[in-house]
């Protein structure tokens, strides 16, 4: 930090990346410097802006602004680096080596803090500086900041979230105008919804590494992306949308932490769930995330609001600059990383859930029967049961009551050897029901 002229101290920022979101934070940086330097008391300086490739035109960075040596923007004397280059290296490497100079971080880069959170959180501990990340999950939704402060005081058992805006604008397409996942997949890229290589939004990953750092922080516990049960959405069908909004649910991509009964554990899941058109989380459309929070205290809370693009993302990484910025005006640091709980991370068999079963099966006296006991045998109720269709195209559609994932997962199993049931014809868990 240094003084000028107008009296108010300069913080020096570098930024890595301006791409999608880089480039927005370079904007509203440019934008917004006076009323930033009110609200910090010191001036920003932008340093400059490390990328891949310099011929790239930048409209709105200064050419000389630009470099392709991250390394030596970062030497320079920098109060705070804003990492937007996303992916593991070299991202990783220019914070370790920026939290080692001293300077405090902000990034978005939920992939890398959900594998290598304690390594950059101990290296900021011991640089004695901020690593602020309220943009790596849910976008421009204040969600971070209120676990680890607004509700820290309160018990957090259960986070149930709609954290990925593609497969939630390719869900709800599907879902709306009844068409198939690879028809809507492909307006999304059309659209920029969905990337040419689709994989870690549509197979869960991007959000398996949201539920992890939302984890983490409810329950005082390190969480990893490798402690987080993941599946996707690219195998759910027309057909299974149908089935569950003829009973009145819509299919969302859930990413779940839940605390166990004993509060030694923690669950962390993403896959597709049914939920019931009356839950908040049901009217949650297009790319829209939505992140719903059970505290013993608080109740139910939620959180709205726009998940991903550049200017809604570039609104909490300047959210986070402010904070640290401020913190380093007043010589002191945020709160650090908070594992103090040491909760177990536990498989998917222990986590709590319902399944609603589609079962193709014989139209014969006695088939509900052994279907019913086939449940009772695994200590698994029966919430709902309805047959549609008769004769060589019967099918029957069994909802249960909560169960451990362990015993509907062997309740299935045995469902398919049964010569009663000639084909399985849909699986989909459930969350959010009353009862
Ligand atoms: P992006 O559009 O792909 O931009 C990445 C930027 O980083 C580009 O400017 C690129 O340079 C630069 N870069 C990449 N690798 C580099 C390297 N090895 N050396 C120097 N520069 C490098 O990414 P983005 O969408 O802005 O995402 C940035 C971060 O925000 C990611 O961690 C992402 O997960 C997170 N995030 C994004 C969104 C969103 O809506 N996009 C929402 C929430 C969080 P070139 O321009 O030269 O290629
Ligand atoms: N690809 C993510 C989404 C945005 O679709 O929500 C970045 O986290």
């Amino acid at each position: 930090m240094s003084a000028n002229k107008a009296e108010l101290p300069v913080l020096r920022i570098a930024l890595l990346g301006a791409g999608v979101v880089g480039s927005e934070v370079a904007r509203l940086l440019k934008d917004n410097e006076e009323d930033f330097a009110a609200r910090v008391g010191a001036k920003f300086e932008l340093v400059g802006v490390a990328v891949r490739d310099a011929k790239k035109d930048r409209a709105g960075i200064p050419a000389n602004l630009i470099t392709t040596d991250a390394e030596k923007l970062l030497d320079d004397n920098i109060d705070v680096v804003i990492e937007l280059m996303g992916g593991i290296e070299p991202a990783k490497y220019l914070i370790l080596r920026a939290l080692k100079n001293g300077s405090s971080i902000v990034t978005a880069n939920k992939a890398l803090l959900a594998k290598y959170g304690a390594e950059i959180f101990a290296a900021a501990e011991a640089n004695d500086a901020d690593v602020y990340y309220e943009a790596a999950v849910a976008g421009a939704i204040p969600l971070l900041r209120p676990l680890r402060e607004s509700l820290v005081g309160d018990k957090v058992r259960r986070i149930l979230g709609i954290v990925n805006g593609t497969t939630n604008f390719i869900l709800t397409k599907m879902d709306e105008e009844g068409s198939d996942y690879t028809e809507v997949l492909k307006e999304a890229q059309a659209l920029g919804y969905a990337e040419t290589d689709p994989t870690a939004d549509v197979e869960g990953h991007d959000a398996a590494a949201k539920a992890a750092i939302l984890a983490s922080l409810a329950f005082h516990t390190r969480v990893t992306i490798d402690d987080v049960y993941c599946e996707g959405i690219s195998k759910v069908t027309a057909a299974d949308i149908k089935a569950a909004k003829d009973m009145g649910f819509v299919v969302k991509l859930l990413a779940v932490a839940e605390l166990s009964d004993d509060e030694k554990g923690v669950v962390v899941r993403v896959h597709p769930a049914m939920v019931p058109k009356s839950h908040p989380l049901a009217s949650v459309r297009l790319s829209f995330n939505a992140v719903f929070v059970e505290a013993d205290a608080a109740g139910q809370v939620m959180f709205y609001g726009r998940g991903a693009g550049g200017a809604p993302t570039a609104s909490a990484v300047l959210g986070d600059l402010v904070a640290v910025s401020r913190n380093k005006v007043s010589g002191r640091r945020g709160p650090g990383e908070s594992v103090y709980a040491e909760l177990a991370p536990l498989p998917i068999s222990a986590a709590k859930t319902r399944y609603s079963i589609n079962l193709k099966v014989a139209d014969q006296p006695g088939v509900l029967a052994t279907i019913a006991n086939t449940f009772a045998k695994h200590d698994v109720s029966i919430q709902v049961v309805r047959q549609d269709g008769h004769g060589d195209a019967a099918f029957l559609l069994v909802r249960t009551h909560l169960a451990t994932d362990k015993a509907l997962s062997q309740t299935l199993a045995e469902l398919k050897s049964l010569s009663a049931v000639s084909e399985v014809v849909g699986v989909m868990r459930v969350e959010g029901s009353a009862n």
